[in-house]
This record gives C-alpha cells, structure tokens and sequence, in this order.
C-alpha cells in the first residue's frame, strides 16, 4: 500500500507540541470521491488555535489539520461529476455549504477540524469539498483561498453588495484584512487599513491602501478613521478581526446603515466595555457574524480574482510541508504579512 507523509493534531492541550508528522497510507477512493496530490498549503490563525484549545467550533481529534489547500487531481471515484484527472483544485473550507446560508450540519463539516484537511501529501475529498482552482493563479495562491478570502468576500458580498467609492475598514494585515483591501481595491471602494507597524504599513500603502492608521500609537483610531471618510460620515463597511478588542473603536467610525462584519478575535476575547447591541441601534448599523462562506460564493470570488487578476498576499518566507510546526511559531509569533504559505510537492 502507497504511503506518504501528513501532520496530525492529536489533541487541543498540547499545543504546537501536539502536531505530530508521520507515516500514513495514501488514502483511497470513494465513488463519489476524488483523490487531490496537494501541492500546497496555507496557515490560518484557526490552524494555530485547534491545537491550543482556543477554536469555538467543532474539532475531533486526532486530525489532519488545514482547510487551505491546492492540488491537481490525480484519481476519480466513478460517480464524480464535477472534475477529471489533471484538473487543479482548491478546497472548500466547509465541506457542506454548498450555497445560501449556512446550516448546523454544514458547521460540523470544517476540513482540518472534524474532517481531515491538507497538511499532507495526497487527500481525499468530496467532489462537494472542492472547486476548480483559479486560473491566473500558482498553487500557492491557489492554496489561501479556502478561509481567509472566501471570509472576506462573504463579508463584502454575502449580504449587502459593496458599491464603487464605499469605505472599507480593514484591521491589522493578516490574511483576510489583505484579501479585503485587494477585494475592495478591485471594486473600486476607498480602503483605511490599520496595523501595529510602520513597515507594514508602507507595503500596505503599495498594496493600495488609501489611509494607514497605527493602532498601536493611535488607540483612539476609529475617531481617525471616521475623520478619513468623505464628510465623516463613516465607513460602509468593517472587517472586524479584532473581536472585543476593537469592536469600541469600530463602533466609532461605522457609518448609518454600515455593516460590521464580525470575523474574528485577534485581540482577544475578553470583553472589556465592548459595545452592547443597544449601540447598533445608536450607530443605526448591522453586525453580522460571517462564518467563511460556501461554495458558490467561493465560485463567484474566483471568477472576480481571474477577472481582475488578483494575486494573494503570500509571506515571502514560504515553508515545506516538514517545517509545517515552524511555520506554526512563525504565525503565531506574527512575523507574516497577508498568507503563510506550506509547499508540499
Ligand atoms: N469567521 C470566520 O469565518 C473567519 C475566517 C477566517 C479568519 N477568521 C478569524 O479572523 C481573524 C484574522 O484571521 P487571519 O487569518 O487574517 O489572521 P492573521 O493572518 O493571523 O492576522 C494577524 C494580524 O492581525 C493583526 N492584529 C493582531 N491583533 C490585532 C488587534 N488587536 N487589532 C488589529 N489588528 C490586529 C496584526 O496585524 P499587524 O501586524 O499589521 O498589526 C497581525 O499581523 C482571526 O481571529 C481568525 O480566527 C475568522
């Protein structure tokens, strides 16, 4: 039996120390299955807190982690529609969601938490779990559209469709804030970006960035950035990574009628004189939690990165799959900027 090599988390309090790389069988077919050899992979923060106990949605262990990987298809079960040998691919972060809201059984489906993901040489798929990769695309960046730009395109277009010359706030510059400026750039949308650093933001200037605010030294800097919208109005539309660390500030500039999409935590969790619902009906605005997206919208996400020949943020520093632990520490320690990408083979 052909064997090949795959990281598994064996379980959520063990830290990095629980990510093992091992020896496994190459997986087989099933009829309605299709075998990808991956040859590429990207780290999302989630990837970093499965083995930290920190994620709040469904895990089993032990478990292949990764939701964001690219490949070509190298087998086909005999009931496979969608795809044939040779064809590249990408997967979908929720296997289930195939299209319109998503639903609780669709929630226990994330690959790299309860279904095994692509931190491995070949994987085994639904033909529902993948997509045919972007064409303008490497496998790389084939390989970061899973999560983080499928979340921001969801918050861009799932509910409300961003217009020309709308205002976009985008926190920090990990992967999905990056995907939302260069989304929102390609619509044509104004874009403030903040970051703690003042290298980062001169790259976030070149990536098209209309404003940059150091949240660091600017603590009061959603009042900076309403201040930066036509009139002051407000920004139409808030990335919100930051969770109940910068929910106050975002509050702070959200314009009437904007959407604040919130997304994740990056600034930890503890809520300390966050806003209360009572202040979306002050700031006469929608919060909406966004849980990545499904496949057709990832659909819809990849014709516009082919149309407008987008090309993902990869961290210049780029890791092999065996090196995959330190390109954990690496994430963790907040070295990159925009994706963290793993080269398999
Ligand atoms: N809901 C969903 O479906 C979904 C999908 C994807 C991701 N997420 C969540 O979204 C968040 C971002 O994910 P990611 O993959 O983009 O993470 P990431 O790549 O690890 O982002 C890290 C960057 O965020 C910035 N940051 C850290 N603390 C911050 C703070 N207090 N305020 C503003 N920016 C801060 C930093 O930027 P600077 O170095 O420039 O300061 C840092 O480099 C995570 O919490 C993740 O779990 C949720």
């Amino acid at each position: 039996m052909p064997s090949m090599k795959q990281w598994a988390v064996q379980g959520k309090d063990k830290d990095f120390d629980g990510l093992v790389y091992q020896n496994a069988p190459v997986p087989k077919v099933g009829e309605s299955e299709v075998l990808v050899k991956l040859h590429a992979a990207s780290l999302n923060y989630r990837d970093l807190i499965i083995p930290k106990g920190m994620y709040p949605f469904p895990c089993g262990f032990p478990i292949v982690p990764g939701s964001d990987g690219a490949g070509e298809v190298v087998e086909v079960g005999s009931k496979v529609t969608e795809f044939k040998k040779g064809d590249k691919v990408a997967t979908l972060f929720n296997q289930g969601h195939q299209y319109g809201d998503i639903d609780i059984p669709a929630t226990q489906t994330g690959l790299g938490g309860v279904i095994d993901g692509v931190l491995r040489e070949y994987g085994v798929f639904n033909e529902k779990g993948l997509v045919k990769a972007a064409k303008n695309l490497t496998p790389i960046e084939n390989s970061t559209l899973s999560c983080a730009a499928l979340t921001s395109w969801n918050a861009l277009y799932g509910l409300r469709p961003l217009k020309p010359g709308q205002v976009v706030l985008v926190q920090g510059t990990g992967g999905v804030s990056m995907f939302a400026l260069q989304f929102a750039k390609a619509a044509g949308a104004i874009v403030i970006a903040t970051t703690s650093s003042d290298q980062k933001a001169e790259k976030l200037k070149k990536l098209g960035a209309d404003h940059v605010i150091n949240y660091k030294t600017d603590t009061n800097w959603g009042e900076t950035a309403r201040k930066l919208t036509p009139d002051g109005a407000g920004v139409d539309y808030a990335i919100e990574v930051g969770g109940p660390g910068t929910l106050r500030q975002t509050f702070k500039c959200i314009k009437f009628e904007g959407i604040i999409s919130v997304i994740g935590f990056l600034g930890g969790v503890q809520p300390q004189g966050e806003p209360t619902i009572l202040d979306t009906l002050s700031s006469i605005c929608t919060v909406r939690g966004v849980y990545v997206g499904s496949k057709a919208l990832m659909r819809d996400m990849i014709r516009a990165i082919e149309a407008n020949d987008i090309h993902p943020v990869v961290d210049e520093k780029v890791f092999t799959l065996e090196q995959a632990r330190e390109a954990y520490e690496y994430m963790w320690a907040q070295k990159h900027f925009g994706k963290l990408a793993i080269k398999i083979n």
